[in-house]
């Protein structure tokens, strides 16, 4: 596995402190009042359409507006902001593979909302480092938010004047050399290079559909405005669908686990035709798939939450004003790929990058520190991401190979994974 040394990037204070520059936070309009007029004319809403709305609304949604929601001085703190370490073991990660199928030219690092561009900034510092340079790399990022656009070309490309062209043209990363591009939707990726695609927290932000065991059977949970609302101040409730779904009929059709009244379950459709989509785009044209996000095995029905300003709060509050998220279930994601690609893990985040070596690279980053508050960093952000009891054992990476691999990989087994059982 290639090893490297690169500079620490360092925070003043605290291991979730990196985004202090944030950028205001635009007037949120009322999104309550358009989905409660919306549910008012046509019946309540699937869980999984309020989901959407909240995040993504043009104009309204959480993600759509704001660049501002991550790190101390916004709502949520993920592993890429925490430490360096997490992008860099992400990057050996992809360069060890990639090198392991012969380095195939073109390749490109697709990564799936990118965020502040953390992970991917990390990711390329390694990437240049390894290979000298970013000869015959690009990096495509699917995103949907402006806003984080333009943080993450800030980021990756430097400080560079902003036309009305979102997302912008022309831009090369800083580490490598490396043509940056955009897109809304993975669909838009061009099919002609060799694909790496990285998705870190980004399929618990896709809208998941609710159902709930009745004596009736599976039901729908649906969004419905409350009794108690008013048309200036809408509130919302669940409300469980008195007939199937549509949704209840797709989704719930191949047999759910836990038929007990009260017991609830959650399907992200748009999640599994995610999976379905890479585990195509690898078969036909060659690559990979990382995901890491915090998931179960099936076993857990109820995990849609939100967070505001680091604190849990109720979904159906504030719509457009807080994260909502929901565990991934993998393994309704690993059936869903099925035999059309190779689905190895998923396996607790602290197995993935103790694999990947962070242990020794917590002890070399600590060795170049200045003083010791900066060695205390290193290790509070290694702590963070390794401890079970913080982010070690709930977050889980899972990779997708193409088939033809599969008896190359029982010889040269995945990094970061336990070799498969032959
Ligand atoms: C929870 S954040 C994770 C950010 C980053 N990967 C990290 O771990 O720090 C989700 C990211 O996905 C983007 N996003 C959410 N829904 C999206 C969608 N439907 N299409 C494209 N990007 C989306 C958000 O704007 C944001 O960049």
């Amino acid at each position: 596995m290639p090893q490297a040394i690169f500079e620490c990037r360092w925070a003043s204070n605290d291991a979730g402190d990196q985004n202090k520059q944030s950028l205001p936070r635009k007037n949120q309009g009322d999104l309550s009042r358009e989905l409660a007029a919306k549910i008012r004319m046509m019946g309540p809403i699937p869980v999984a359409e309020y989901m959407k709305e909240a995040l993504t609304h043009p104009t309204l949604g959480y993600y759509t507006t704001r660049a501002d929601v991550f790190g101390k001085a916004g709502d949520f703190v993920t592993s890429p902001e925490i430490s360096q370490m997490f992008g860099e073991m992400v990057g050996i990660w992809c360069v060890n593979e990639w090198r392991k199928v012969g380095s195939p030219k073109p390749v490109q690092i697709v990564e799936l909302g990118p965020g502040t561009g953390a992970l991917a900034e990390d990711l390329l510092k390694v990437w240049s480092l390894l290979e000298k340079g970013g000869d015959g790399l690009t990096l495509q990022l699917v995103e949907i938010s402006h806003p984080l656009i333009k943080k993450q070309a800030q980021r990756l490309c430097g400080d560079i004047e902003f036309g009305d062209e979102i997302p912008p043209k022309g831009l090369k990363a800083i580490h490598g050399d490396v043509p940056v591009h955009w897109h809304s939707v993975v669909e838009d990726v061009p099919t002609d290079a060799f694909s790496i695609f990285i998705a870190h927290e980004f399929l618990d932000a896709l809208p998941i559909h609710k159902f709930q065991f009745t004596e009736d059977g599976w039901r729908e949970v649906l969004v419905d405005v409350s009794k108690e609302s008013s048309h200036q101040n809408p509130k919302f409730r669940y409300v469980i669908a008195r007939n199937p779904t549509p949704a209840s009929k797709i989704f719930l059709k191949n047999g759910v686990v836990g038929r007990q009244p009260g017991v609830i379950r959650e399907v992200s459709p748009a999640a599994l035709a995610l999976g379905f989509h890479l585990a195509k785009r690898i078969e036909e044209d060659g690559g990979f798939v990382l995901i890491a996000d915090y998931g179960h095995l099936g076993e857990k029905g109820d995990t849609l939450r939100a967070f505001s300003n680091h604190k849990l709060h109720d979904p159906l509050v504030d719509p457009g004003k807080a994260d909502l998220t929901a565990d991934v279930d993998f393994r309704r994601l690993q059936d869903e790929v099925g035999e059309k690609a190779i689905s190895i893990g998923p396996v607790p985040q602290q197995v993935f990058l103790r694999n990947m070596g962070i242990d020794v690279r917590m002890e070399v980053l600590k060795k170049k520190c200045s003083s010791e508050k900066e060695a205390k960093w290193i290790e509070a952000g290694y702590r963070m991401l390794t401890d079970p009891a913080q982010m070690g054992e709930r977050f889980k990476f899972f990779a997708l190979f193409p088939n033809v691999l599969r008896q190359f990989l029982y010889k040269f087994p995945v990094a970061g994974f336990p070799p498969p059982r032959i």
